[in-house]
């Protein structure tokens, strides 16, 4: 139920409805020769050896923060990464997609969101990099206020189908 607060608390208080987004993670693994830490500014509760863990962002914020990332071996065509999740407990969002070289292509489910967007050339090569990142979330609620939650898991292999990360998160979107 919403709450009719004047706009003053609105200012003071700007995720006092919980709207935005929330997620959690964990990283079971990653290859020996690679690296991985995503860090935001602010939003967080907690952070461990892969950066900023426990965030929470409200529609609108703009959220900053550094990604590091090293890729000791090229990803070569054949390298795909994975979603496997569930939403709300019961709708599967699961998909696989090339790392490299084609285009990915999904439906997000609850919105029905086609989403079709190229992918890299191949090879992805061996990088290091040390990155800000500066976005500004929209404005408003894409679930228009509606509380979805999602858990699962995530996962990059290479060509070869070796594990290079693999990971868990759980997201509320509301
Ligand atoms: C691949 O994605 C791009 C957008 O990034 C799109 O313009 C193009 O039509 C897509 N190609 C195919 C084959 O779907």
């Amino acid at each position: 139920m919403r709450v009719i607060f004047p706009a003053a608390a609105l200012l003071v208080l700007p995720s006092a409805f919980g709207d935005g987004i929330q997620f959690s993670r964990t990283i079971d693994t990653i290859a020996d020769d690679s690296s991985w830490s995503l860090k935001f500014d602010s939003g967080c509760s907690s952070s461990d050896d892969y950066g900023s863990n426990d965030c929470s962002f409200a529609w609108g914020d703009e959220v900053t923060g550094n990604v590091d990332l090293s890729l000791g071996h090229d990803l070569d065509e054949g390298s795909t990464f994975s979603v496997d999740m569930k939403v709300d407990s019961i709708v599967p969002f699961s998909f696989s997609c090339p790392v490299c070289g084609a285009n990915c292509t999904t439906t997000i489910p609850i919105v029905n969101q086609d989403v079709n967007f190229a992918m890299p050339p191949c090879p992805v090569s061996a990088l290091d990099l040390s990155t800000p990142f500066d976005y500004a979330l929209p404005a408003d609620s894409p679930t228009k206020g509606v509380k979805v939650s999602a858990k699962g898991t995530l996962g990059v292999k290479d060509a070869a189908g070796a594990t290079v990360l693999s990971g868990e998160i759980t997201a509320t979107v509301q």
